[in-house]
């Protein structure tokens, strides 16, 4: 916003006034964040009573099943409404036809269930796209060197309602198909799961950031080729906001723009446009960063963790998946 006409000018108005301490800049902070504002993804893996490091994610572990209970717990105590879950399927488990992700027991399936058994309060989010079960690491099913569009559409299709029979609340299609929002949100609707909401990546760039993120799920190797075809140019932001449309219209109730700090401006085009619930994704490159140059010393890590954070709500985002969750929520927690 403009200064106001009926601002006066230097000596009268001397904007530091209202920096001068503590409590009078928490008075005028025209945005807050809380751990209500933070969902927190949680890789899982087979096994039991285990935890493996991810080496480009410092401080983030993939988990069995069998721990996910306290993790639940620890986000329920620390105030974080919502976990999302992805899965390190085994590489056995990989095929061409992608079946495993709507094998009702498959890793994510399960842990689903686990969590909203534990802890039913948490609300649980997943993520709709084949990478994790592609022997080709692509996002949608392929053949002869293409992404078939329809085809993946009718198995992220079966992979939601799977999602949705074992207790998900939330679901992120994160594939960037055209057309899968209307076919999920209709086979919800069709099925008694009108109360599953849609959560949907709709902004979502073909970015060098989600480098870890794939070692992390086991993908990298798997990857063949990029994913050009279907995520988003980084040079565009028309084009996000036709996408949120087309998602809204087909029924999605949330939007997402990922990644989440160099894309603010979409993040902000965004809320103003169309006014709906908008969340970023603060992705794992994103975290990589902050956290390399931290443990290098030349950041200070709680600081730029906040200031990252901060961002997002500046930025008009409702609330910030980040892996920073819990070590966020700590700091805001012992700020009060
Ligand atoms: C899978 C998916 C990806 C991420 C979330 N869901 C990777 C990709 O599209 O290649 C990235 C998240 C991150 O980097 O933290 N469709």
């Amino acid at each position: 916003m403009a200064r106001s006409e009926n601002q006066a000018s230097f000596p009268a108005y001397r904007p530091r006034r209202l920096r001068t301490q503590p409590t009078i800049r928490d008075m005028v902070r025209e945005n807050t964040l809380t751990p209500m504002d933070l969902i927190w993804p949680v890789f899982v893996m087979d096994g039991q009573d285990a935890a493996q490091p991810i080496s480009s994610m410092p401080g983030i572990s993939r988990h069995t099943i069998d721990r996910l209970p306290a993790l639940a717990a620890q986000a329920h105590g620390l105030g974080i409404p919502c976990i999302c879950i992805f899965p390190y399927t085994n590489p056995g488990l990989k095929t061409q036809d992608c079946a495993e992700a709507w094998n009702p027991d498959n890793l994510s399936n399960r842990a689903i269930r686990t969590i909203k058994a534990a802890t039913p309060e948490i609300i649980v989010m997943t993520d709709i796209a084949l990478d994790p079960y592609n022997i080709n690491g692509h996002d949608g099913i392929v053949r002869g060197g293409k992404i078939l569009n329809d085809e993946t559409v009718e198995a992220l299709v079966k992979m939601g309602e799977s999602q949705a029979q074992v207790g998900a609340n939330i679901l992120g299609p994160s594939d960037m198909m055209d057309g899968r929002i209307a076919a999920i949100r209709s086979i919800l609707e069709k099925k008694g799961f009108s109360d599953v909401s849609i959560l949907s990546y709709s902004a979502k760039y073909a970015s060098g950031f989600y480098g870890p993120f794939r070692d992390a799920v086991g993908a990298t190797s798997a990857l063949t080729g990029d994913k050009n075809t279907y995520q988003m140019d980084p040079a565009n932001s028309d084009e996000a906001m036709r996408m949120i449309a087309r998602d809204l219209s087909e029924g999605a109730d949330m939007v997402m723009i990922k990644p989440g700090m160099p894309y603010l401006d979409i993040c902000r085009r965004a809320k103003t446009e169309f006014q709906v619930p908008t969340f970023a994704y603060q992705v794992s490159g994103e975290y990589a960063m902050l956290k390399a140059a931290a443990q290098n010393g030349w950041l200070n890590e709680e600081q730029v963790m906040l200031e990252s954070l901060i961002a997002f709500k500046r930025a008009g985002c409702d609330g910030v998946l980040t892996y920073f969750a819990p070590q966020a929520a700590e700091v805001l927690l012992s700020k009060i």
